[in-house]
């Protein structure tokens, strides 16, 4: 054993560190949890009899602190040597300046076109209650409907979530005002989606509303054709009859791009039984609500496939977009 201590002894001494990685194979080796060779030796204390594991045990402990005093030495010259390389007249690391996202972009594009028409700007909270974005939409508990929007809940309280679609402004506005109004609002919403290029567990909605005397089917017609030719210029879409609990008759508006439909929103005239939850007589007060999904909409104007790339945060491809709005 003595003569075990002593070849130790000399190695740690003569083990040569120049490196950081010559510093942890030196730690491995006498050191390392499963064969350093003091953590060996440890464990061997074990056979022999408590007189001696005394005396052993002392000494490989005081081995032990030679190996920690030489991995502090190397590691705290290795700092110092950093410092001493540091030299104040080398150009300092340059600060990227960022630029306007493209999302932002059409957020603010899609707000100048709300409010040339007399549309009201608010915003919403993104956590909500079961009430605002279910409920009072016409979405009951246990209505198949609510199984569209997969919903994350907060707080282990299924009556706290985070908004699934940005409708629930219609009800947190129209509780507060009274018509005639026509409100925008654009935010993030959340779902419980798989991540893919054309989803996400967050994207950005647009929702509008328009409520008074005889608004009429005509006008909501009206209204998205104007959305979409002041965003694409000239484009060709249709009203596809659709499902929403919270309008009656509800359509899908669809536009034709690149030789194809593509799905970009939801709308419909506000049934009426929504307008009732929020005190608003559905005899005397009609409206239209539309809800627009704002990464699809990028996706098309800028022509790209997939919708991950707005969320990496590549200042290259951040620097692309020109605020041309
Ligand atoms: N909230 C719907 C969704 O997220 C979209 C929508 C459809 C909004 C119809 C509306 C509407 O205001 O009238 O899928």
């Amino acid at each position: 054993m003595d003569q075990k201590i002593d070849q130790i002894k000399k190695e740690i001494k003569c083990f040569h560190i120049k490196t950081y990685n010559d510093l942890e194979t030196f730690r491995i080796k006498f050191l390392g949890k499963k064969r350093g060779i003091l953590t060996i030796l440890f464990k061997e204390l074990k056979k022999i009899s408590i007189h001696k594991r005394k005396i052993y045990g002392k000494i490989i402990n005081e081995l032990k602190k030679e190996v920690q005093k030489k991995i502090f030495y190397y590691k705290s010259k290795n700092d110092n040597e950093k410092i001493l390389k540091y030299d104040p007249t080398l150009p300092g690391k340059s600060i990227e300046i960022g630029s306007i996202h493209p999302l932002s972009m059409i957020k603010n594009r899609i707000i100048d076109i709300f409010l040339k028409i007399g549309f009201s700007y608010v915003d919403g909270p993104e956590i909500e209650d079961d009430w605002h974005n279910f409920t009072a939409l016409n979405i009951p508990i246990f209505h198949p409907s609510r199984d569209m929007q997969d919903t994350f809940f907060l707080c282990q309280s299924p009556d706290i979530l985070l908004r699934t679609h940005t409708s629930s402004i219609q009800i947190r506005y129209m509780k507060k005002h009274r018509p005639p109004f026509r409100v925008l609002s654009i935010g993030k919403v959340y779902r419980n989606e798989t991540i893919s290029s054309r989803s996400n567990f967050m994207f950005h909605q647009a929702e509008g509303f328009y409520i008074d005397k005889k608004v009429s089917f005509s006008d909501l017609k009206q209204t998205i054709h104007y959305l979409i030719t002041s965003l694409f210029g000239k484009e060709k879409i249709r009203f596809r009859p659709s499902y929403f609990p919270f309008t009656e008759p509800s359509a899908e508006v669809d536009i034709y791009c690149n030789r194809e439909w593509l799905e970009i929103m939801g709308c419909g005239m506000i049934d009426p039984e929504v307008l009732k939850n929020v005190d608003i007589d559905p005899e005397i007060y009609s409206g239209f609500a539309f809800g627009v999904g704002i990464e699809r909409l990028a996706l098309m104007i800028y022509q790209m496939k997939d919708i991950r790339i707005y969320f990496d945060n590549d200042i290259r491809f951040l620097r692309q977009f020109k605020n041309e709005f």
